[in-house]
């Protein structure tokens, strides 16, 4: 694992949005895997841009709240925001995950597909951030190590830490869709960002410490490819 400390935030932005820029640059049918959350504004304000061409890409969000997807604090809300409006992605292309769960996994994998534009079997690129309690997408303490694209309980201290994005901690939702650990850790490349010395300690436990699914972020010491990107 590449652990790579940072100067400050701006340089954080830029250094992971360099590396989808040379992703999609290398390869424009990539398969991309993206995050939400305070963490990836800043690289997704430096990809926008970078104005690259993003009508072959096709990205998977890590996750979605269960909740009115055109409310603004949707994760599809946060997304169009942030960067698909912003682009010249196709709306087609970019896809949350949806029910029936194993139909978004194919779509995913690039199984069953009569797609044309689906030329890649799996994630390419998978960007993540880190929950204050060590979990990637909405993975919480106690996830299967082997688990897909399911429903779950949001645990309560990812409420808190989310209710800065609502009026009250009350109006969090409860229910999330997310990936899987299983499914994240099938991407060829992952990378993991991190700000603040807030997520200094679950970072160290995280890929220093004991691989358990009380820290779901420490399945990533198991993948091949993962770079971690930190700034304090
Ligand atoms: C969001 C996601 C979450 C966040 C994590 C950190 O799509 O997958 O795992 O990456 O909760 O969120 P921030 O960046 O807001 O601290």
């Amino acid at each position: 694992m590449k652990i790579n400390v940072l100067k400050n935030y701006k340089e954080l932005s830029s250094t992971v949005a360099d590396i989808v820029e040379t992703q999609i640059k290398k390869h424009p049918l990539s398969k991309l895997c993206l995050p939400t959350g305070s963490t990836p504004l800043g690289m997704y304000d430096e990809l926008v841009n970078k104005k690259l061409d993003w009508k072959s890409v096709i990205t998977f969000n890590l996750d979605v709240y269960l909740m009115n997807i055109t409310r603004p604090q949707s994760y599809q809300s946060y997304m169009k925001k942030n960067l698909f409006d912003r682009t010249n992605i196709y709306p087609d292309h970019s896809h949350f995950p949806f029910r029936p769960f194993s139909a978004f996994e194919d779509k995913i994998d690039g199984t069953n597909q009569t797609d044309f534009m689906n030329t890649t079997m799996g994630i390419d690129l998978c960007i993540l951030g880190i929950g204050s309690n060590g979990h990637i997408a909405f993975n919480e303490p106690g996830s299967s190590f082997k688990s897909r694209t399911r429903l779950v309980n949001l645990d309560e201290q990812t409420i808190i830490d989310n209710a800065r994005f609502f009026d009250s901690v009350d109006d969090v939702p409860t229910q999330a869709i997310t990936m899987g650990l299983g499914t994240i850790m099938d991407s060829k490349k992952i990378v993991l960002m991190v700000n603040g010395l807030k997520k200094k300690s679950i970072l160290n436990q995280a890929i220093l410490g004991i691989i358990t699914e009380d820290i779901p972020a420490s399945i990533l010491q198991k993948h091949k490819n993962v770079e971690v990107y930190y700034c304090d």
